[in-house]
């Protein structure tokens, strides 16, 4: 017990379309946290990006483990953490719930808790409201996810042969704003449809058979209705994303990023052609990553 002790986290993407808040897959941008036990909590970003979140104990990541070593009945272990990241901060990409990720992997081991991966994930789940991003941080690769506030249940399976591109726009966007924008109620043949198409995406990630997982990732009917008008050139880039060979394309969990399933060796040579026509994202080539949150 002590410390010091450093994790690491790999970045997600949600929903995949209509997998909305079920549906994640981890990625290749990770955030690293180190904690040295120290005489009070506080936090040290590295990277510019992350100058003006909180660095005392409500930071989430402080706060997060706090959550999981007052549940365990132990006894606070005040520490410096110092964190780098190469996930962009705010963009769809899970990076508060690889923070979360981090502060029970931190706090796992510095209470040497042992907790089960499922028990970390019900942690995650509980803490972030909803469990897609932060099952597939915890486990990697892709998982499938219940969770209706109190239980959960998860399916984790390897991360998949593509790659990725992930279409960052200069802009921030709050999950929550996000979320503000989806309809209080849904017509009940339309959610049968939604719900046909993420059953139908789960069977074939599952399978591998991507053409199919692309297909439907443009049948959300769940959430991209509602957000997509926030995001420039949100159909054309659907458009010039199957015309370059994407399997499918959307949002990446709550906005602003999008997200492209392609072919893998592709991520590259695409993130490249669609950063030319639509400047107003930065590309990034990603692959899925099978490690999950993981420590020293
Ligand atoms: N499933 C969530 C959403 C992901 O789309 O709002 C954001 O964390």
């Amino acid at each position: 017990m002590g410390g010091p002790i450093t994790v690491r986290v790999p970045a997600t993407t949600a929903n995949l379309g209509p997998g909305f808040d079920s549906i994640a897959m981890a990625l290749s941008l990770w955030m690293t946290v180190g904690a040295t036990p120290a005489d009070r909590w506080s936090v040290v970003y590295e990277d510019e990006a992350m100058q003006g979140l909180p660095t005392d104990d409500t930071n989430l990541i402080v706060q997060t483990i706090g959550r999981v070593v007052r549940r365990a009945g132990k006894k606070d272990i005040p520490c410096t953490l110092r964190v780098t990241s190469d996930i962009p901060l705010g963009k769809g990409l899970g990076s508060s719930a690889a923070a979360i990720a981090a502060g029970i992997e931190i706090a796992d081991r510095l209470h040497e808790l042992q907790l089960k991966r499922k028990e970390k994930m019900w942690f995650g789940a509980s803490i972030e409201g909803h469990a897609d991003n932060v099952t597939a941080a915890i486990a990697g690769g892709v998982t499938v996810s219940f969770y209706d506030g109190s239980s959960l249940e998860v399916l984790a399976f390897d991360a998949p042969d593509i790659g990725g591109v992930v279409l960052v726009p200069p802009v921030m966007m709050k999950t929550g704003d996000s979320r503000g924008l989806l309809p209080a109620q849904l017509d009940h043949k339309k959610a049968t449809e939604g719900s046909a198409a993420s059953s139908l995406m789960a069977a074939a990630l599952a399978t591998g058979d991507w053409p199919l997982v692309g297909r439907m990732m443009d049948r959300d009917i769940f959430h991209e209705p509602y957000r997509k008008d926030r995001f420039p050139d949100f159909d054309k880039i659907r458009e010039a994303s199957h015309k370059h060979g994407a399997y499918g394309m959307t949002l990446s969990g709550a906005g602003p990023s999008l997200f492209l399933a392609v072919p893998a060796g592709r991520e590259d040579e695409i993130a490249r052609t669609l950063e030319t026509a639509f400047p107003y994202y930065k590309a990034i080539a990603v692959r899925p990553v099978v490690e999950g949150s993981s420590g020293n």
